[in-house]
């Protein structure tokens, strides 16, 4: 075991890794991976274990509390996050005033950052039973949330949630009904739904996911914590990406599908263009989360009878890409956001939304980080060092003599 004290005490080299590329911020319990060889299980488990036989609320669970719960565990749990759904009418209110081409990853984001002033009973980072009640709005809140961004775009009625739902199946109900027509959930895309969260739950210390932690070091409450960690999935290099990635494909179709160009184009440095749903920090083999993603893909659009060409696309890069030396070398295959948005396309969710849903399935990940840290004796304020490379002392100029 590592004797963190004697470690705390070790002040006064400061080691540069730009990126973390080999710090290693914190012990965690919650997620083990093995890049070189494409593991990754949560709390122990295999994920293409976990994909098939659990519901995502069940995942959930086991990722913030450590065991898989009982029958009574999972129905008390669930009961707790069905209470919890409906979002305050004030809350709601915030919705008038995003104009309605919002990023509905801004939305978010601010909606849950507001959350923190609607339930001021429970902010205490270090109060169990706050922390409890918060753990429940968050993972109640955030599809309606969603799902109200979504309709807020289309000018729609929002659909409020429906508790005799599953978690998936309400989702795609908030998302999709309209109050005038019968709308009856497709159950192939509550299973692709409920697999696509399932793997995107936890991957451990990743940009957002170190985000929260690092927001919640500073015992920062947990709605301020996860809002931070949306806006660091935000972003095209991580979660972003599966909405990047969707519109490169678009991009490519419409350019003839050639898709040698757009491979050669990724390899050249000079034009800052890279094939969006490739390469990873840590798998330097593959991922296996785009293994499941990829063959449920394949499943669903043939089930559905879909014939989509971005789909041909993308299984051509994967071949071209996969055979290029460049590509080989740097050990860059398909990531998790490859497939994603494919999936989600044959779903009819707009792409806009794709980086929300990401956000849904990582939560649960998100909250187990921010508790671990929470409830470790070890834990301490983030505080990176740096190596100062700017001026030394400088003689002050007054305003009139510059
Ligand atoms: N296309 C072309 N070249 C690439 C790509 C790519 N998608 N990804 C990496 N490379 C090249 C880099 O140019 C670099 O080449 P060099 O060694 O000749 O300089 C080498 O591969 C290593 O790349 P880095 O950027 O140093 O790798 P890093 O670990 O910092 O970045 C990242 C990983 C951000 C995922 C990167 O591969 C990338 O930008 N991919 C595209 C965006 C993407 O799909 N993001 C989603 C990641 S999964 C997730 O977060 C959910």
């Amino acid at each position: 075991a590592i004797d963190i004290g004697a470690l705390r005490k070790q002040t006064g080299m400061v080691t540069i890794d730009e990126g973390y590329v080999n710090t290693g911020a914190v012990q965690s319990s919650v997620t083990f991976l093995n890049g070189e060889e494409g593991v990754l299980r949560y709390r122990g488990y295999p994920i293409e274990d976990l994909a098939a036989n659990c519901d995502f609320v069940e995942v959930a669970y086991l990722l913030i509390y450590g065991e898989l719960p009982s029958e009574e565990e999972l129905v008390k749990f669930r009961g707790k996050i069905r209470r919890h759904t409906m979002l305050h009418e004030d809350l709601k209110s915030f919705y008038d005033g995003f104009p309605r081409d919002a990023h509905p990853m801004a939305i978010l984001s601010s909606v849950v950052s507001a959350m923190s002033t609607f339930y001021q009973d429970s902010l205490d980072p270090h109060d169990p039973e706050q922390v409890e009640v918060s753990i429940h709005r968050l993972l109640a809140k955030l599809p309606t949330i969603a799902a109200f961004s979504h309709k807020k775009s289309m000018g729609q009625p929002f659909i409020y949630p429906n508790n005799n739902a599953s978690y998936c199946e309400n989702f795609l109900q908030m998302m999709f009904s309209v109050p005038c027509e019968d709308y009856e959930v497709d159950k192939t895309f509550v299973e692709a739904l409920n697999m696509l969260l399932i793997v995107h739950a936890d991957h451990e210390q990743n940009c957002s996911t170190s985000t929260v932690r690092m927001v919640g070091s500073a015992d920062s409450n947990i709605f301020a914590s996860i809002s931070a960690g949306i806006c660091a999935l935000w972003g095209p290099l991580h979660g972003g990406a599966n909405e990047a990635v969707v519109n490169m494909l678009t991009q490519i179709q419409n350019d003839g599908g050639d898709v040698d160009k757009y491979v050669d184009m990724a390899k050249d440095k000079d034009n800052g263009f890279r094939l969006m749903g490739f390469g990873h920090r840590v798998y330097k083999n593959f991922d296996p989360r785009a293994t499941l993603i990829k063959t449920s893909c394949d499943k669903l659009l043939e089930k559905l009878d879909i014939d989509d060409p971005l789909f041909e696309i993308a299984q051509k890069l994967e071949k071209v890409a996969l055979e290029d030396e460049y590509f080989v070398k740097r050990k860059l295959y398909p990531n998790v956001d490859f497939y994603s948005g494919v999936i989600y396309r044959a779903m009819g969710i707009p792409v806009e939304m794709f980086t929300v849903l990401f956000a849904i399935g990582r939560l649960p990940g998100w909250i187990a980080h921010w508790r671990e840290m929470q409830l470790s004796p070890t834990s301490r304020i983030c505080r990176p060092r740096q190596v100062y490379q700017g001026s030394t002392k400088r003689e002050f100029v007054p305003l009139d003599k510059r």
